[in-house]
């Protein structure tokens, strides 16, 4: 029977007989003396074997290769003072082996070292291939574990300290109106039918609130297919909750008091709420984005109103046609940022001109408030512009002011992205630090260019500010986003419970009554049977780990993930399937390989 795990011995254990199981990480041959990492989930201890001290195990100590499957049984001693190894928590002690069994070797060459010691970088395509190898690596073990703790946590303060309960919702359901792409099923059994994988559970939970489980929690899995990202997946998983007969604010602080419990427990943090918090409409205007990282400053500045008459032509137009002109004052860019980085070619260009700027306007400020730009700003500038754009930005000498005009959404975009790449350039984010922050007051509708219409923000079940009824489509929402660090890790609501404001609703995103009760018949269906007011919230669990271990990817943070192309490299997943199968689910294929 094993006694402990590997990483868990310490100097108390000296002079004890211990039983370890583990794979090999590492064998080296002292000039005689055997030393073996071994290592299991929880870390790695080392193992001596030598002719003399150990002569029944030295053999098999001999023969064993890296990542061969062991049993250990020896005795726990204190390390010379020359090998201790303060980098392992195990560093104090070694266990000479009395007995070592081999459980199995291995037969294959190793695809990669599993082994970490020598801090060999492993290409990612072939760590997702053999992730099972991967996953033994401490990093990946490390975040796991993390992951497990998070969860815990969730579910012991929620549970136990709050009262909900889990509750698990069909993942063979309906399309669910979370906005993006579904995956579906056809249905065998109902034939030409198919099934939408769940985006959210949104609509059964809250469903539940109408059956009376006021406070409904679940680690619910979503599906959602959209292009990839560091911080998205085709299925990721969500801590899903819902409360009845509680206010916004009611919410805000549960839920404060919840992460603040994440982070006690997993990271030994104590943070404190309330968490700040920022209007949509302010997050927008002073960093250009609704999940603004507030770890450093470089905030924007909106001068359409003194540019409006500019003479300059792009600056005059864009606030004429119903856009904006910001600035992004950068102290020191003009050490730094040289004219070939925003002119076209340039690396900063290509970071605006790729989410949509057409040109990166520039002012650089000299000594005295002298500045250097281009001749037609220059020699449109009146002096009350220039002093009132230097006055707004603080401008002082050294500093690049970057300009975006034109619609609010690309100028805002824009700049968001310039601050980021930015600062980190310029070493202004501060790593140990945790920036937690409500965004509030969303707007209820966007306009989708594209369809020509209003849509939801969030989703169309979203309440209404109840200042705001009396023009739906420029109302706020009751809706509040967690932000950490720049990642948007949470999202949710107060919903409608009211048949006419739902209505209305639906009115405002052209959706007609006959069609909404085709897609959510059910749900406007329950809500006619006693429907408490209700509201709730998803957080990102893969996102929140991410952060929480310091990876830059949730790829890091769960165990079998897809690759940006959206396949499992390691079962090679999604497959051809026979031609049986989609006869009997009635389906054909209209794809035509290239050929
Ligand atoms: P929302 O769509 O904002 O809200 O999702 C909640 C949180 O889930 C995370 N998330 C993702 N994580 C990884 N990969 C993805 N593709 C992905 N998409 C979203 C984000 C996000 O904040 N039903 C509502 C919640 C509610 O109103 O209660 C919902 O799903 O961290």
């Amino acid at each position: 029977m094993r006694t402990l795990y590997c990483g868990d011995l310490r100097k108390q254990h000296i002079g004890e007989t211990v039983t370890l199981y583990g794979w090999v990480d590492r064998r080296r041959d002292h000039g005689g003396v055997i030393f073996l990492d071994l290592r299991d989930r929880s870390g790695i201890v080392q193992i001596v074997s030598d002719p003399q001290r150990t002569p029944d195990s030295y053999e098999q100590a001999n023969a064993l290769r890296n990542e061969y499957v062991v049993q250990i049984s020896g005795r726990v001693t204190q390390r010379p003072e020359e090998s201790l190894n303060v980098r392992i928590s195990t560093g104090e002690v070694e266990v000479y082996a009395d007995r070592i069994e081999l459980l199995n070797a291995v037969g294959k060459q190793l695809p990669f070292q599993v082994s970490t010691s020598d801090n060999e970088t492993v290409r990612e395509d072939l760590r997702l291939k053999y992730r099972y190898l991967d996953l033994r690596r401490d990093r990946m073990a490390g975040n796991l574990l993390l992951r497990h703790q998070i969860v815990k946590a969730m579910r012991r303060y929620l549970e136990d300290v709050e009262g909900f309960i889990e509750i698990e919702t069909p993942v063979l359901t309906r399309s669910t109106p979370e906005g993006a792409r579904d995956f579906i099923l056809p249905s065998r059994v109902n034939p030409g039918e198919w099934f939408a994988l769940p985006q959210s559970p949104q609509l059964f939970k809250q469903l539940l609130m109408v059956s009376g489980f006021d406070r409904y929690y679940q680690i619910a899995r979503c599906f959602r297919d959209e292009d990839l990202r560091a911080d998205r997946q085709p299925e990721f998983t969500q801590l899903d909750m819902e409360m009845s007969f509680m206010s916004q604010e009611e919410i805000i602080e549960l839920n404060e008091k919840l992460v603040c419990h994440i982070f006690k427990t997993v990271k030994g943090i104590e943070l404190y709420y309330p968490f700040p918090r920022l209007t949509y409409a302010d997050a927008m205007e002073r960093y250009g984005s609704d999940k603004p990282d507030t770890r450093f400053g470089l905030e924007l500045v909106n001068v359409s109103d003194v540019l409006k008459d500019s003479g300059f032509k792009v600056f005059r137009e864009a606030i004429a046609n119903g856009g904006i002109v910001k600035i992004l004052p950068i102290p020191n860019g003009n050490d730094v940022i040289s004219n070939v980085r925003i002119k076209p070619g340039g690396d900063l260009f290509k970071e605006a001109s790729d989410v949509g700027a057409k040109g990166l306007a520039y002012i650089r400020v000299r000594d005295d408030g002298e500045i250097d730009t281009i001749g037609a700003i220059k020699d449109n500038l009146t002096t009350e512009q220039k002093q009132e754009i230097l006055h707004r930005t603080g401008a002082q000498s050294g500093h690049l002011l970057l300009f975006g005009a034109g619609d609010a959404a690309t100028v805002n975009k824009t700049l968001d992205r310039l601050r980021q790449v930015i600062a980190r350039e310029f070493g202004l984010i501060d790593q140990d630090k945790i920036n937690l922050l409500w965004i509030t007051d969303f707007p209820m509708f966007e306009w989708n260019a594209t369809e020509q219409r209003l849509e939801a923000l969030h989703h169309p079940f979203t309440a209404p500010h109840p200042e705001d009824l009396s023009n739906l489509k420029t109302a706020r929402a009751q809706a509040y986003d967690l932000v950490f660090n720049g990642f948007e890790v949470g999202g949710g609501s107060l919903r409608i419970y009211q048949r006419s404001i739902q209505e209305q609703v639906f009115e405002a995103i052209g959706l007609s009554l006959e069609e909404a009760h085709n897609k959510f018949g059910f749900l406007l269906e329950a809500f006619e049977y006693g429907t408490p007011p209700h509201g709730g919230i998803a957080y990102g669990l893969d996102r929140l780990a991410m952060l929480l271990a310091g990876e830059e990817s949730i790829r890091d943070v769960i165990a079998f993930p897809k690759t940006q192309q959206a396949r499992c490299l390691l079962t090679d997943a999604p497959s051809g399937v026979d031609a049986k199968q989609l006869k009997d689910l009635h389906v054909a294929s209209t794809y035509k390989p290239k050929s």
